[in-house]
């Protein structure tokens, strides 16, 4: 255990038997299983948050994101390795850490919403031992913080969706918690709602020394908003580095030659300015994919060389493009492999 986190990951497996079924088996109009599979929604992750640090879980639908999440609040237990929140296991000390953690699920119905945010956080404080004066004073702190302060008294179910984002995360810091946990918390939301949100989530950091969890599978969410990003990929953790480090190391521009076959990338790593340089497959043949130093008479140097070298090799040139960095592109410079969705967990079938 490493005391300078809040919360800490040590080696957390967690893998899921899933069912898949064929909807009607023609012959004999039955439903059956055709596959068990087991799911590693985490590979040994190790990371850790240290107070008042916004960190970053980036990674594709069904990377294991939101299990994590679950992890560290105690609601799914690790099959081995440990989770510690202020120093406390938290599957030994569960009551104990349910109290520092605050947590808003990804779409899940948090608030009830017959009643109006108001009555929800006096609700969900009652719950959680926050009581009387301080309960009161604290509601209405939160939605007047989170700017929902001429909404408190409206029933829940008139409010917009990036209202009742913004209610879920008053009902997680009822009970003030040192960590907060936000699984994809502008997911589904508009630009504005999801500005609004980024905004509170960095006031709460900055000035109130929380940390904060969050996960996206958007890597400018997460670019924005944390100090640290872990890129977690079918449960593992494939990278963990500070967000300028991480940017530092997809920096450069990045280049698609489509060809009419492969060349050699390895020859094409040697010209100067050249910082990468990958091969991809796709429907229409492969495409050399190129990844240039950001410095103007370098580059340009490095383009000449490489147009003579596929030139002198005499291959075919069918497109040239510039390609945005992306979670897709980052992916495939830190695994070569395309971005693999998996399914998301829905709830039992
Ligand atoms: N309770 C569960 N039962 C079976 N499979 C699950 C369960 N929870 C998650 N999974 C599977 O584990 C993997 C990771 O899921 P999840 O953590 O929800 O990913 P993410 O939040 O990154 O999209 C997925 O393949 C998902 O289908
Ligand atoms: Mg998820």
């Amino acid at each position: 255990m490493n005391r300078e986190y809040l919360v800490e990951l040590d080696r957390v497996d967690k893998a899921f038997v899933t069912r898949h079924f064929f909807h009607i088996d023609e012959d004999t109009r039955t439903r059956r299983i055709y596959n068990r599979r087991l799911v590693r929604a985490a590979d040994a992750i190790t990371f850790g948050i240290r107070p008042g640090e916004i960190f970053g879980l980036l990674g594709p639908n069904g990377a294991g994101k939101t299990t994590t999440v679950k992890m560290v609040s105690g609601l799914v237990r690790p099959d081995a390795g440990a989770v510690y929140v202020d120093g406390m296991h938290v599957e030994k000390k569960r009551k104990k850490v349910l109290r520092k953690v605050g947590v808003v699920l990804e779409g899940t119905r948090t608030s009830m919403w017959p009643l109006t945010p108001l009555e929800n956080l006096m609700y969900y404080g009652n719950l959680k031992d926050v009581r009387g004066k301080v309960l009161r004073d604290r509601a209405h702190e939160l939605l007047d913080f989170i700017g929902l302060k001429e909404k408190k008294n409206v029933q829940v179910r008139r409010l917009s969706r990036g209202q009742k984002q913004k209610l879920a995360i008053c009902i997680a810091l009822i009970a003030d918690p040192l960590v907060l946990l936000l699984d994809e918390p502008t997911t589904g939301l508009d630009v504005q709602s999801s500005r609004a949100i980024k905004d509170k989530i960095l006031e709460l950091t900055r000035q109130q020394g929380r940390s904060v969890l969050v996960t996206t599978h958007d890597m400018h969410v997460a670019q924005e908003l944390c100090d640290r990003i872990g890129i977690i990929n079918k449960g593992k953790l494939i990278a963990c580095k500070p967000t300028a480090e991480l940017l530092d190391l997809f920096s450069g521009h990045v280049f698609v030659f489509k060809l009419d076959r492969a060349p050699d990338p390895a020859r094409v790593r040697t010209v100067p300015g050249v910082l990468d340089c990958t091969v991809e497959q796709s429907n229409d043949g492969p495409a050399l994919v190129l990844r240039v130093t950001d410095e103007p008479a370098q580059r340009s140097e490095g383009f000449y060389r490489v147009i003579e070298l596929l030139r002198e090799g005499g291959f075919q040139l069918r497109s040239l493009t510039q390609r945005q960095q992306n979670l897709e592109s980052v992916f495939l410079q830190l695994t070569g492999e395309i971005v693999e969705e998996r399914p998301e967990y829905t709830g039992e079938e």
